[in-house]
């Protein structure tokens, strides 16, 4: 899977593919993360990108000749699954979204920064806006990050243990239920006797029944979505 990301900032995404699994799969070929600097297609002398909004108000906005170049750009080289645009105003990131997007095989993410994009961009090139929740960050490079982890580990590949992330939270609508490494006893703190039993289906049939409680106990708009 091939991952283009158009950023104002590219540094703030020097480090997060570098390390442990998502490393490891860009080592093996698996994914292919490429930040582009938008300011490579900013306008003029000074490589602007942004300016101030028609209508007054504060806040500048990101141009559309330099994102439209950019994609316009890549485009050329491959075709895309999907534009998704980065946006506190998009539809809220889950685990849904990352199985569907990870079942791709190009995608652009673009970053907003400032105060957003100019619509047109938005109405003309982005296929999906994506938020990852209801809060503002101060550009969407830390929420391309978190989208980009998210969708690599379900790619085949990634992972060591190619079940372990369909056990994750989520996958199957619910928590995931509690987990416990050696020592089975610290401080007089004792791991469930049944995870010691060596007894499959019983473990199983406790793990289904914890996550079904924590997933009640703290998340019951999972259970009502069904
Ligand atoms: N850009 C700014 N805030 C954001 C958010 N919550 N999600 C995605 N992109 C954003």
């Amino acid at each position: 899977m091939r991952i283009d990301i158009i950023a104002t900032i590219p540094e703030l995404l020097d480090s997060p593919f570098q390390h442990s699994i998502l490393k490891r799969a860009s080592s093996k070929g698996v994914i292919d993360v490429n930040v582009h600097d938008l300011r490579k297609y900013g306008l003029g002398n000074y490589n602007q990108i942004d300016d101030y909004q028609y209508g007054g108000g504060a806040g500048m906005v990101l141009r559309i000749e330099p994102i439209f170049n950019c994609i316009e750009k890549l485009k050329g080289q491959r075709a895309y699954d999907e534009v998704i645009y980065m946006t506190p105003d998009g539809h809220t990131f889950n685990q849904k979204w990352a199985n569907s997007f990870s079942l791709k095989k190009n995608l652009i993410i673009l970053c907003g920064h400032y105060k957003g994009i100019d619509q047109r961009i938005r109405d003309h090139l982005v296929t999906t806006e994506i938020s990852i929740g209801d809060y503002v960050l101060s550009g969407g490079e830390l929420a391309a990050a978190v989208l980009v982890d998210a969708i690599c580990r379900l790619v085949p590949g990634t992972m060591n243990d190619e079940s372990s992330a369909l056990e994750d939270s989520f996958q199957d609508g619910l928590l995931a239920p509690p987990i416990y490494t050696r020592p089975a006893e610290f401080n007089g703190w004792k791991v469930p006797e049944i995870l010691l039993s060596g007894h499959n289906a019983n473990i199983e049939e406790w793990r289904e029944e914890m996550a079904y409680q924590r997933t009640k106990a703290l998340r019951p708009d999972l259970l009502e979505d069904e």
